[in-house]
C-alpha cells in the first residue's frame, strides 16, 4: 500500500521526537572515529516544503517544529536539534523541514555511509534528486568522500528486506532508523521481524524504530513486544501531546523504541522530554514515559528464537534507575502531578511511576475507532499512520 505521504505530516510533534532522538544516536556513534553505516529502511523524501503542496494542508509542524522555532529557552541537544532545521532554512523563515536521510546527512561525517530505501516512486524519486544535487554541491566544494563506496546510496526498494542485505556492516558499526507507514497493520509485524532477524545478523548494531500509539491493538502492544524480542538492553521514550479525543482519532503519542542505546540517550530524554511536553503539550493529557531494560540473564536468556537471534521472555526491567520514569504538563492552577522525570512521580496529571520497566498507563482504556491515528475531518490522501 503506498498512499502514504510522509509531506503531510512533517514536522509535527512526532517528527520532532524522531529526528530529535536520531540526531542524539549520531552524535553519540560521531563520538569514536571509526565509520559507521546509517541504515534509513523507510526514507521519505528527505525534504519537505512547509509553506506549500501537502505539509501546508494540515499544517501539522504547528504541532511540532513551529512552536519551537523562536523559543530561546530551549534545553541544549534540543537546541542542536532546532539549529540543525534552521541550518536548511537560512532566510530565517520556517519554509523547510529535513527528514531522517538529511538529519543524518548533515550529523554524519565523510568517513560514514547512508544506505536510504524508499519504495514511494515519487519520494523515491525526490530523494534521489535531493542527495544528487548535495552530491554535486559537495563535488564543487571539492569535497571528496573517504572511504570505500560511496557515502550516500539511494534505492526504491523495500527497506525490510534490504536490511538483511546490509548486515553487518563492513565497518562492524551502524545505526538503523525503521520508520514505516503503518498504514498496513502487517508494518508491526515485518518491523518485529526485521529487528529479530537484524539482530541475528549484528547483535551489536542500534536500532531505532518509531512508533505511534493508537487505538488499534497491533499498536498498543507493539513496544511490549519488541521489549520481549531480544537479548538486549533498550531504551523507550514516548510523547504524548494532547489528550486523545473521544472519537479515536489523531495523532496524539508517538514513541521512539531503541535497542543498544547509547548510555548517553537516558539522561538527555530526562531533560528535554519535560520541556518538550510543555511546550508542546496541548492540554493536561500531554505526558511522556521514558523506560529502560535489560536482558534476562541465565538459560532463560539463551532460548534462541527465530532467525537465530537470542530471545528473551521480557526485558529485564532497570526500573530501579532513577532516570527512568514519567511526566505531565501541569497546566497553571493545578495541583503538582510530581517531579516530571522522576521515579516515584505521580499525580493528578501524571502516571505512577513505571515498576516494571513498563508504562503504567495502557492505551487500552481510550476509545476505540478502528485503527485510526489521524487527526479528525476527512483524512488526507496518503494520511499517516491509520
Ligand atoms: C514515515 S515515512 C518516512 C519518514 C522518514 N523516515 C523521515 O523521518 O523523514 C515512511 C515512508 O516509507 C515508505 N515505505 C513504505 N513501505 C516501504 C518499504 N517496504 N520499504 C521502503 N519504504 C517504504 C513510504 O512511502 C514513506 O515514504
Amino acid at each position: 500500500m503506498l498512499s502514504y505521504r510522509h509531506a503531510f505530516h512533517a514536522g509535527n510533534h512526532a517528527d520532532v521526537l524522531k529526528h530529535f532522538v536520531q540526531l542524539q544516536l549520531h552524535e553519540y556513534m560521531n563520538q569514536k572515529d571509526t565509520a559507521y553505516t546509517y541504515i534509513d529502511t523507510h526514507s521519505g523524501a528527505g525534504v519537505y516544503a512547509l509553506d506549500s503542496g501537502y505539509a501546508s494542508k494540515n499544517a501539522e509542524y504547528e504541532t511540532g517544529i513551529a512552536p519551537l522555532w523562536e523559543r530561546l529557552d530551549l534545553p541544549k541537544p534540543l537546541a542542536d536539534y532546532v539549529n540543525l532545521v534552521k541550518g536548511l532554512n537560512p532566510s530565517g523563515k520556517m519554509r523547510y523541514y529535513p527528514g531522517s536521510p538529511y538529519v543524518a546527512d548533515k550529523a554524519m561525517r565523510e568517513q560514514d555511509r547512508l544506505r536510504l530505501f524508499e519504495l514511494h516512486p515519487a519520494d523515491a524519486k525526490i530523494l534521489a534528486d535531493n542527495f544528487r544535487k548535495v552530491a554535486e554541491h559537495a563535488a564543487a566544494q571539492g569535497v571528496v568522500a573517504s572511504g570505500r563506496g560511496k557515502r550516500v546510496l539511494v534505492d526504491r526498494g523495500d527497506g525490510f528486506h534490504a536490511l538483511k542485505t546490509l548486515l553487518p556492516p563492513p565497518s562492524r558499526r551502524a545505526l538503523v532508523l525503521i520508520d514505516p507507514p503503518y498504514e498496513d497493520k502487517q508494518d508491526y509485524r515485518k518491523v518485529r521481524d526485521a529487528v529479530e532477524e537484524a539482530l541475528g545478523r549484528f547483535p551489536t548494531g542500534t536500532y531505532a524504530i518509531w512508533y505511534p500509539v493508537l487505538q488499534r491493538m497491533e499498536s498498543r502492544s507493539f513496544s511490549d513486544k519488541l521489549k520481549r524480542l531480544h537479548g538486549k538492553d533498550w531504551l523507550n521514550v514516548s510523547l504524548t501531546v494532547t489528550t486523545p479525543g473521544p472519537d479515536g482519532f489523531g495523532l496524539h503519542t508517538s514513541g521512539m523504541f531503541i535497542v543498544n542505546p547509547p548510555y548517553t540517550l537516558e539522561p538527555i530524554l530526562r531533560q528535554v522530554m519535560p520541556y518538550l511536553v510543555e511546550v508542546l503539550g496541548k492540554d493536561e493529557g500531554a505526558t511522556f514515559v521514558i523506560e529502560s531494560g535489560v536482558p534476562l540473564t541465565g538459560s532463560a536468556a539463551a532460548r534462541p528464537g527465530a532467525g537465530g537471534a537470542v530471545r528473551v521472555p521480557v526485558g529485564n526491567a532497570r526500573r530501579a534507575s532513577p532516570l527512568s520514569g514519567t511526566g505531565s504538563l501541569r497546566l497553571p492552577g493545578q495541583a503538582p502531578a510530581g517531579t516530571p522525570g522522576s521515579a516515584g512521580a505521580a499525580g493528578p496529571l501524571g502516571r505512577a511511576a513505571n515498576t516494571s520497566g513498563r508504562p503504567t498507563a495502557k492505551t487500552s482504556g481510550r476509545p476505540t475507532a478502528p485503527g485510526s491515528g489521524r487527526p479528525s475531518g476527512p483524512k488526507p490522501p496518503g494520511s499517516r499512520r491509520p
